[in-house]
């Protein structure tokens, strides 16, 4: 398995990882307007297993704060390792350049829904602590849930 910045070639892998997560993980917006936006606007490295793309992470900086924007691994290639690679490469360069703090939004463990609890479980492994929990409300389907943002202190180098 191969973790590189990912070049505008990959678009459609990405995109294809993406849809393997819909609609468990990532809803019709996400699918069609906010993850395609935030690939052209964010960098994005991807996770390659003999050409295919198997996984990808989004992420922007703002200063010396930065937000993971998006993470997904292909079902079939889930729990193998992957995803904790590819936050290792991007946790590499934020720390290389100075980045002390990094967040992640997702579904708070207050909205029962069995699909985020490994996500969370995800996010502990790698480190994050809860910061703060808020209600919101699903844009597609106007439900109400709860939505955590993690954070993970970067100790400076
Ligand atoms: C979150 C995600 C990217 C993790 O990728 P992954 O390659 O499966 O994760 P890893 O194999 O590196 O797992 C690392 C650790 O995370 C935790 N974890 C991952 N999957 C888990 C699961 N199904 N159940 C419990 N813990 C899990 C474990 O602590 C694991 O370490 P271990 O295997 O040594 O116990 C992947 O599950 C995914 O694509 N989820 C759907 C999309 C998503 O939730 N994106 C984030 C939206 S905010």
């Amino acid at each position: 398995m191969n973790i590189r910045e990912a070049i505008e070639d990959d678009r459609q892998g990405v995109m294809r990882v993406a849809k393997s997560l819909s609609p468990r993980w990532f809803d019709n917006i996400a699918i069609g307007t906010s993850i395609p936006r935030d690939l052209s606007v964010h960098r994005t490295h991807v996770a390659k297993e003999g050409g295919r793309t198997v996984g990808f992470i989004v992420h922007t900086t703002v200063d010396d704060k930065a937000d993971i924007k998006w993470i997904g691994v292909e079902p079939g290639f889930q729990r193998k390792g992957i995803g904790s690679e590819l936050y290792a490469v991007v946790e590499d360069e934020l720390r290389g350049v100075g980045v002390g703090e990094v967040r992640v939004e997702t579904v708070a463990e207050l909205t029962e829904y069995e699909p985020y609890e490994r996500t969370r479980a995800f996010y502990e492994k790698m480190g994050f602590h809860v910061e703060k929990v808020k209600r919101t409300r699903s844009e597609e389907t106007s439900e109400e849930f709860y939505m955590a943002t993690y954070l993970k202190v970067l100790p400076r180098m």
